[in-house]
């Protein structure tokens, strides 16, 4: 079975579009799967549904338009308020439709950071708390929000993975010479995974403006943290005490397709440095990464043994026992999982087990 197809992944909280898009009418995400319909009620509220209309099931995102605080359908103009009633049928004028039984489904939304956050059934877990997003000293800059080919759980082991930066940031910050290698202080807590940790980076001659240091060389103190399952967060702290606080999502289109979504909070102005040159030297940053994940297969190996490890990828062996303990803990097919897992050699059963 897929890592993604384990039903309790639609049991947390993603973001899905911006609501600064919204404003210009209903749009379509699929999550996990699943087709919804994004759009905003007469208070600015966020409201999803599945995109379907109950009348004749066309996609409730084409042709569709907002009017007097309900989603008018583009097919035959009934519109459906935000608990998904339907609150006029045109072609039934002064008729009440206070009665009618057919809905659009609705969905869990919540606005939080600028984004539609949606969690398509009993939320196990709340909305990460992201640090400084209520800070007036702080400023959110928007880097990028677009689809990458690649699982999930490949963007949050490549947030927790500092080996690769060496040799996949080459354009960037990092450099072949100097292989990352350094201590890991790692965090373990009930809501989060990551470490601490500090290591030198090349500072290019446009990063030297975007930190206010002018030196080719610089170090980062660091705290990455992972949130179950497609969040994460680099606070990067500079010895000139800018902080750079990267908020990093990947949210599940499919099994192998995620919405990639960053945006940083930033201790700094923009007469300091222009989002516009903050938000191009960390998409450099990324697309550097995209080129490697997008090669990887589909699905993601929860079993150590399916791959070769190394002393750095600790913290992606207690990602995966994490995922082991989730899937075993919710899945309703607990037991198949757990004879699926046997049968690849019961290693990644031994990481919970050991643990246990
Ligand atoms: S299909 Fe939506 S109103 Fe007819
Ligand atoms: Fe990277």
């Amino acid at each position: 079975m897929l890592v993604m197809q384990h039903p309790v992944f639609r049991r947390f909280w993603y973001p899905t579009i911006a609501l600064s898009s919204l404003r210009d009418g209903p749009l379509p995400f699929t999550l996990l799967g699943q087709k919804l319909v994004l759009w905003l009620d007469a208070a600015g509220a966020p409201v999803a549904f599945h995109d379907k209309c109950p009348h004749r099931g066309v996609a409730l995102s084409v042709d569709s338009k907002v009017v007097d605080g309900a989603l008018r359908c583009g097919y035959h103009g009934w519109r459906f308020g935000p608990t998904g009633q339907v609150v006029e049928i045109p072609q039934q004028p002064g008729q009440s439709t206070a009665g009618h039984r057919r809905c659009a489904t609705k969905v869990n939304v919540q606005a939080r950071y600028g984004y539609a956050w949606v969690c398509l059934d009993e939320p196990l877990a709340g909305i990460p708390n992201l640090d400084h997003a209520a800070d007036p000293a702080f400023r959110q800059v928007f880097e990028f929000d677009e689809p990458w080919n690649v699982n999930m759980f490949r963007i949050i082991e490549n947030a927790l993975d500092i080996a690769h930066v060496s040799y996949v940031h080459g354009g960037t910050f990092g450099t072949e010479t100097k292989p990352v290698y350094t201590r890991l202080e790692m965090i373990d807590e009930p809501e989060t995974l990551g470490f601490r940790c500090n290591f030198g980076v090349v500072n290019p001659p446009d990063q030297q403006k975007n930190l206010g240091i002018a030196a080719g060389e610089t170090v980062r103190r660091q705290r990455i943290l992972t949130w179950m399952p497609g969040t994460f967060n680099i606070h990067i702290t500079y010895p000139n005490g800018l902080i750079h606080s990267i908020c990093g999502f990947a949210t599940p289109i499919s099994d192998s397709q995620v919405q990639r979504i960053q945006f940083v909070f930033r201790n700094d102005s923009e007469a300091d440095a222009p989002a516009e040159n903050v938000a191009a030297f960390d998409r450099r940053v990324q697309a550097e990464d995209k080129r490697l994940l997008e090669t990887m297969e589909a699905d993601f190996p929860l079993s150590p043994h399916a791959e070769a490890q190394m002393a750095m990828d600790r913290a992606g062996l207690m990602l995966r026992q994490r995922l082991v303990k989730l899937i075993l803990a919710h899945d309703p097919n607990a037991d198949l999982v757990r004879a699926e897992l046997e049968r690849d050699g019961d290693t990644a059963l031994r990481l919970v087990d050991v643990a246990a």
